[in-house]
């Protein structure tokens, strides 16, 4: 069963009858799953992980209004979204596409934290961070320069995988990552000299100006979905001949989007616009798979871009 966010009604029985509930969800029975969600929600009308699940049955039986109106009830009972029901409003096309709501994204990941390697480098074929740095390496011998970084910020550093891909490159490696538990097994690596539990772009406008050599962000801005922000302050810390190094997800259309996934694509001709935007030199944007999906490889890019 996939890991997911419980967050009690507070009356044991509407905690039971979910429980019930959502093992008719998994054994398909969808109909008789929703009918004792909605009787649940008569007893604990504030129960949002009721009502999430309950969306989440109405989408799969192709009901979209009554989807929409549990997610909605979803959201209302907890403002902080921890289960990210507006982004299956935005799916549904209720929702502007906006960015997600940080709570999801901390509860997300601290759920995962503890199986996150294990998961994404067994089951998903993970490559982001390989990807970032022999991009990197291309990038620096091309321009016959020194792949060697004083310091360097990891954005969404997780557990650490992108600085032990770099482990040789890098003397001061400071990870940004918005959630407790992916930053206690980031600690427990000993590859980071600084570590600090904020948004990533809120981490950098912590940092001073010109103070980092290299920024490095492995599936993380598929987290953000306007980059408009992270890359200005990226630049900003960056020192001249400084480097930014990512991995997104992209799409054929233009613009960005929600994959089904619930992480967002960004088509190229939008990255080369922001990073253009943002004053930074972009030296190669190229497609990369960083992980599978659905036995699938995900559709994606790879940049290194450079502060001139
Ligand atoms: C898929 S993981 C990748 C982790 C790591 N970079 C790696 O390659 O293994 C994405 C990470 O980005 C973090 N994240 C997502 N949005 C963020 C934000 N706005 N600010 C900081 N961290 C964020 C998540 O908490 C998570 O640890």
């Amino acid at each position: 069963m996939p890991l997911r966010l419980f967050l009690t009604s507070g009356d044991l029985m509407a905690d039971r009858r979910f429980e019930f509930a959502r093992d008719l969800q998994l054994k398909g029975d969808l109909p008789a799953a929703a009918d004792l969600l909605e009787q649940t929600l008569e007893l604990a009308p504030n129960f949002t992980s009721a009502w999430f699940t309950l969306g989440e049955i109405r989408s799969q039986l192709g009901e979209r209004d009554k989807a929409i109106a549990a997610f909605r009830k979803s959201r209302e009972s907890d403002a902080s979204d921890q289960h990210g029901a507006h982004l299956h409003l935005i799916r549904l096309g209720d929702a502007h596409l906006s960015e997600m709501p940080k709570a999801y994204v901390q509860a997300l990941f601290d759920q995962y934290a503890p199986r996150f390697e294990h998961v994404l480098i067994n089951d998903l074929d993970y490559r982001a961070p390989s990807l970032i740095f022999k991009a990197v390496v291309a990038a620096r011998v091309a321009a016959k320069k020194s792949a060697l970084f004083k310091r360097a910020i990891d954005l969404g550093c997780g557990t650490g995988l992108a600085a032990a891909a770099f482990a040789k490159q890098v003397d001061h490696f400071i990870g940004i990552d918005l959630s407790p538990g992916m930053i206690k097994e980031a600690r427990a690596t000993g590859l980071y000299a600084e570590l600090e539990v904020a948004d990533m772009i809120e981490g950098l406008r912590g940092r001073g100006e010109a103070s980092t050599n290299l920024v490095v962000a492995a599936d993380a801005f598929v987290y953000l979905s306007d980059l408009a922000s992270v890359l200005s302050e990226a630049r900003r810390v960056l020192a001249p001949g400084g480097v930014l190094a990512f991995t997104l997800e992209t799409h054929d259309g233009s613009g960005i989007v929600l994959g089904e996934g619930l992480r967002y694509a960004h088509a190229a001709e939008y990255v080369r616009g922001a990073i253009a935007k943002a004053g930074l030199k972009l030296l190669t944007l190229e497609p990369a798979s960083p992980r599978i999906e659905n036995n699938e490889p995900v559709s994606g890019l790879v940049g290194v871009a450079e502060k001139t």
